[in-house]
């Protein structure tokens, strides 16, 4: 079979060319990145801009009264008003910089969820949720004597909406749910969920990590209440995340850490904490990342997401296609490519997923094999780990050939 993924939408050799770290050899052969879902590479003009902020104006922000505290602040709150518009927030003042999605759901569990979660509330969640949509509300119903219900999974890693008619009740004071699975790819009715959410007073709150970097998300039309993403699954730097949160809710919400910028008067015995998004950014933040998001944000907008998505889509057309016909492998997530992302995750029959990946490797092929912090689906999946192949604007069809051919050359040398 031949490659059939139209080049034209962007020029993909321009585009890649752009991503320094994807001209090399590995183990002698040129890399094929398959592993985005967990960190996204970088393109060159990312990087030119965290080196310009720390070569130029590097300086703590709402601060200094000099002129590079004053140029890093105003690249710090212009990246803030790149992320709202990029995801359709009605204003800044609901963009809060954290360091991942992971620290912007506990933000949510721990400061939202202490305020309103009393014993006996429910809070649903479902099985293909990362460690990070789970665990914090594992610990706040430790807290708080709150029951964890799980949207359950159809044979095609699909949410079974039907379970919604009794999971959703008045008691339920949050439903916490991925946009796109890390593992399945399976990518969920967000809006739809919201609405039912919604009319039985829950609130929303969207892991984005998966979605946001490969397709628009705009937060206004989903009608959610908190999205959380990070910065290096979408071309930016590690250690900058976001967390959205509807602006009537934020300003109800106590903080989270407390220190040096959350604060209005700090007296002796007690204190009070200033305006949002400031009140949830105590201390020191990642201050050239976050400038840096603000570059890949532009990135991505330049290419166009509607584009990165199709192209992706077409992408991911061509791999289902292509794995589809090696033996003993077994596509773990929906077989077809609707309501789906270019996240790949599969198993050979008899062969364990750390040997394949390693196999891969020898070849110059990256991508991820284990549970993917997402144990409760391994569990679901009755495997106890998966080879994950995930892709990105930067992908290209031949890259898929070749992990055809050494997953192959997996078979007959593990097999
Ligand atoms: N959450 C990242 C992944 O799914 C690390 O790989």
């Amino acid at each position: 079979m031949t490659a059939t993924v139209p080049f034209s939408i962007f020029d993909i050799l321009d585009l890649r060319r752009q991503f320094p770290i994807l001209h090399q050899e590995i183990n002698g052969k040129p890399l094929a990145f398959l592993d985005s879902g967990a960190s996204a590479q970088q393109p060159r003009q990312v990087m030119d801009c965290l080196e310009d902020y720390f070569r130029r104006y590097h300086a703590n922000v709402h601060r200094g009264v000099y002129r590079m505290s004053e140029e890093a602040t105003f690249a710090y709150e212009r990246a803030r008003g790149k992320v709202a518009r990029f995801i359709g927030a009605a204003s800044p003042r609901e963009v809060i910089f954290t360091r991942n999605a992971t620290e912007s759901i506990n933000l949510v569990a721990q400061s939202w969820g202490l305020a309103n979660v009393r014993a006996g509330d429910h809070i649903l969640l479902t099985i293909m949720e990362h460690h990070s949509n789970i665990v914090p509300w594992q610990m706040l119903a430790e807290r708080t004597g709150a029951h964890l219900d799980y949207i359950q999974l159809d044979g095609q890693g699909r949410l079974v909406l039907e379970d919604l008619d009794h999971l959703l009740t008045e008691k339920t004071r949050i439903v916490a749910l991925t946009q796109q699975s890390n593992v399945l790819g399976t990518v969920n009715p967000v809006q739809l969920i919201a609405q039912r959410a919604h009319a039985v007073g829950a609130v929303v709150l969207v892991d984005g990590a998966q979605s946001v970097p490969h397709m628009p998300v705009n937060v206004q039309k989903l009608d959610i209440d908190f999205l959380a993403f990070s910065g290096h699954k979408m071309c930016g730097p590690t250690g900058i995340g976001v967390l959205w949160g509807r602006q009537a809710l934020l300003e109800q919400m106590p903080p989270f850490l407390g220190g040096g910028s959350m604060i209005d008067v700090v007296e002796l015995d007690h204190s009070t904490y200033t305006e949002i998004p400031s009140r949830f950014e105590a201390g020191t933040p990642a201050i050239g990342e976050a400038i840096a998001l603000g570059a890949a944000i532009d990135f991505l907008s330049e290419v166009s997401l509607e584009k990165i998505h199709h192209y992706e889509h077409e992408l991911l057309t061509y791999a289902l296609q292509r794995l589809s016909m090696v033996p003993d492998l077994k596509i773990h997530g929906p077989l077809t490519t609707e309501h789906r992302g270019a996240t790949i995750a599969f198993t050979l029959t008899g062969l364990h997923p750390q040997d394949i990946a390693a196999v891969l490797d020898s070849e110059g092929i990256a991508v991820r094999a284990g549970h993917h912090c997402a144990q409760p689906l391994h569990r679901w999946l009755e495997v106890p780990a998966t080879v994950r192949a995930s892709l990105y604007l930067y992908n290209i069809p031949e890259e898929i050939d070749r992990l055809v051919l050494a997953l192959d050359k997996a078979r007959r040398m593990l097999g």
